[in-house]
């Protein structure tokens, strides 16, 4: 339960009481303290909306319609700009980044809110989107397009509803989830986060809504979900993340409506806008299917956000305007996500409502969605961080839910000596992804782009591996597959991407496999043992030359921490069940391939072997020839994302040479006035010009072929160019 806010009001009435009765005497009765209408639970929500509404100042209207980033506002922020809500970026944490930890933030951010003269509380929003990645120690569940390949929708629910209880004991109340983005280019660098390319898979798996709101919102461990993003996200041309979806508007409903209409129809909450465009309009300024389809057609009550400052990119040009401002409330944007310069914003948005640009009538439509479900959530009543499900987070339970999760996302695509006994022999377990917990839980963990290494507590795919076998099984692991022979019975080769989000995962060239991971599976193959391939990875990737080499193959997506549901799979402790959520392409060439568009896949929409099929007997062809190894030792992939005094710095750092880096230290110079003031997944200091990055404890060293990726904001002076050169530990790298 959360601390009541009743015992509050209930505590001033009863000292209001005493104070009457001090200065009347004892003969009078203690007098409830006058309970405005707003604060009264017993009446209707919409008569306490109606009622806190006519009370609300300008000021006061406008705090509702911003949410800032955490990193940038304090308690005493919200109180004076009355800001209803907060929000965590990908990776953006308390001190200590413990459930503890998030809970007091909540609060202290929530004693702000409740300071102000008509005590609104405010709303904290997250992207708990494959468990509650933010907190470590948390479950972390399989990227949807495991659970699309699932074919389960009331798995889905269950999980939802763990996914709303480690949320709610973390003290949070609103994640920005589910996506339901129908990705309709692998190319797409949020691919995984779609549950596959129909939209009845979205359609279908929209029961995480109910799973994460429950039957009430005010219920137990109810949190506010978002269906995002609105619309068209995975349908842009090329599958370019914040692209332009240019379909007739006949696709655009036939294809990617129909999952926010499921999740509309299952009173969601909250719908996030998407950055990309439709013909050419951003949605952030498309009236018409904001207002008129979203609003009026579907009939959605709850309230719209804005994605991560995505107001500035209205006019092309950096940084948020007031015209900007007025275009997209106008449109139907009822809360901005404000990351900075979230006081200019104010200042833009109270202007753009005085001048008369914004009506009235928007403006308190706004405010009347969102009150609505602060109402409806029970906040008024229950403000606080309700700590008793922090003993949920991470429980036995949620993980093994997690792991039966795991079992039914795996696809089998090619049988081979599948299952694998348990017992007897020698199995030999190598790839980059084996045993390395941050690849098999991929993006949005812990961090925004996720990280490669033992990021998080759980089992990874080879613990899994070494717990499945029996006593009288040996199995040897080495990550390249260094010390193979034959008298191995089998290889198991876990292999596949490395984490990333969002566009830093769009991948316009090669959809391959990686030299890491070719070199890998040469050397298993070479002794001629049977290799079992495991692919890990957010998305299908081109292996039609790879895969007659391959006796098996197991598509385990992005798991997640239970990676003992993978092992489930290969030693037959489960059969898979898993059907593909997106049809699997012959090449490259061949994208966007689709189910029904006529091209020939190397597996279709729906594929999925089960162990009552017959082992395939395809024929091993010759070996693929081992790409070479660049020359420069080391190259890096640098981009930002800048607004008008600020920027986000993405780094992917890539060792190409033949040994590993152990530490890795990456350099680099800035120009005058870029500074560094927050990072993620490394550390990274400045001093003067110089920039240093260095791994976390956990990803201090590089391995040959490996990528590390880190993040950080930086403020800059007017212009963000980008660095001339970047060293690793001293030789030079190349750009990517
Ligand atoms: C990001 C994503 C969105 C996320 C939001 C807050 O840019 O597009 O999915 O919810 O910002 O982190």
């Amino acid at each position: 339960m959360r601390l009541s806010g009743t015992a509050r009001i209930r505590v001033a009435a009863a000292l209001a009481g005493v104070a009457g009765l001090l200065t009347m005497g004892v003969t009078a009765p203690a007098r409830a303290a006058a309970v405005l209408p707003y604060q009264d639970p017993s009446l209707p929500v919409a008569t306490r909306v109606a009622d806190l509404l006519g009370r609300m100042t300008l000021d006061d209207k406008v705090g509702q319609m911003m949410q800032t980033e955490r990193g940038v506002t304090t308690a005493a922020d919200i109180t004076t700009y009355r800001l209803g809500s907060v929000l965590s970026g990908g990776g953006s944490a308390p001190s200590p980044n413990t459930p503890a930890g998030w809970a007091d933030m909540y609060d202290s951010y929530q004693r702000g809110a409740l300071a102000t003269p008509l005590q609104i509380p405010m709303l904290y929003g997250i992207d708990a989107v494959h468990g509650n990645n933010n907190v470590p120690g948390s479950t972390i569940f399989p990227h949807n397009i495991g659970l699309g390949a699932t074919r389960d929708p009331a798995l889905v629910q269950r999980i939802g509803r763990a996914t709303a209880e480690e949320v709610t004991g973390a003290g949070q109340d609103w994640t920005f989830a589910p996506c339901l983005c129908v990705a309709r280019n692998d190319r797409w660098g949020r691919t995984y986060e779609s549950f596959g390319e129909k939209p009845e898979l979205a359609t279908a798996m929209t029961t995480v809504v109910d799973g994460l709101q429950g039957s009430r919102l005010d219920g137990p461990a109810s949190v506010l979900a978002t269906a995002k993003h609105y619309i068209g996200d995975g349908g842009t041309t090329g599958g370019v993340d914040q692209g332009n979806t240019q379909i007739s508007e006949a696709e655009l409903r036939a294809v990617h409506l129909p999952p926010f209409r499921a999740a509309v129809e299952r009173g969601v909450g909250s719908v996030m806008l998407s950055f990309s465009s439709f013909d050419g309009t951003k949605l952030h300024a498309h009236k018409y299917l904001v207002t008129d389809v979203l609003k009026g057609e579907l009939g959605f009550t709850g309230f719209v956000v804005s994605d991560w400052a995505a107001v500035d990119q209205l006019d092309g040009q950096r940084g948020f305007t007031q015209a900007e401002i007025v275009t997209a409330f106008n449109a139907g944007l009822d809360m901005a996500m404000v990351p900075a310069d979230w006081k200019a914003f104010a200042g833009y948005l109270r202007a753009a409502v005085q001048s008369g640009q914004i009506p009235a009538a928007r403006v308190d439509d706004a405010n009347r969605r969102i009150l609505t479900k602060k109402f409806e959530l029970g906040l008024f009543e229950k403000p606080y961080a309700d700590r008793s499900y922090a003993s949920t987070i991470g429980s036995a339970e949620h993980r093994a839910l997690a792991r039966q999760a795991v079992r039914q996302s795996q696809v089998l695509l090619k049988r081979g000596i599948l299952p694998l006994a348990k017992t007897g022999g020698k199995i030999f377990v190598a790839g980059k992804s084996a045993d390395d917990i941050g690849n098999q839980s991929g993006g949005w963990t812990l961090s925004w782009q996720g990280a490669s290494g033992n990021t998080v507590p759980g089992t990874s795919i080879l613990a899994g591996i070494r717990a499945a076998v029996g006593s009288g099984t040996t199995v040897t692991y080495n990550r390249d597959g260094t010390g193979i022979d034959s008298s191995y019975r089998a290889a198991i080769a876990v292999v596949g991407e490395t984490p990333y989000a969002e566009g830093e995962g769009d991948r316009p060239g090669s959809l391959g496999l990686d030299a890491t991971d070719l070199a890998t599976l040469a050397r298993l193959r070479a002794t001629g043992v049977p290799v079992v391939v495991v692919l890990v990875s957010g998305r299908p990737l081109d292996i039609a030359s790879e895969i007659g080499a391959w006796n098996a193959l197991v598509a385990a997506w992005l798991p997640g921490t239970e990676g003992g549901g993978v092992a489930d799979v290969l030693f037959g402790d489960y059969a898979p069940t898993g059907k593909l959520p997106v049809t699997w392409m012959q090449s490259a060439a061949q994208q966007p391939i689709n189910d029904g568009d006529g091209k020939t896949p190397l597996f279709p929409y729906g594929y999925g072997l089960s162990y009552a099929d017959a082992p395939d007997p395809t024929p091993t062809p010759t070996p693929t020839p081992t790409p070479t190894t660049p020359s420069a030792s080391c190259k890096v992939r640098y981009t930002t994302n800048d607004w008008s005094s600020g920027f986000t710095g993405t780094v992917a750092l890539t060792n190409t040479g033949a040994a590993a880096v152990n530490p890795w230290t990456l350099t680099w110079t800035f120009g005058a006035g870029q500074t560094v003031t927050q990072a993620w997944s490394a550390r990274v200091t400045q001093s003067g010009s110089a920039v240093t990055a260095t791994g976390e404890a956990w990803s201090a060293s590089l391995a040959p072929g490996a990528t590390v990726s880190f993040g950080f904001n930086g403020s800059h002076s007017g212009s963000n160019p980008r660095p001339a050169a970047f060293t690793l530990n001293g030789s030079p790298c190349a750009a990517e």
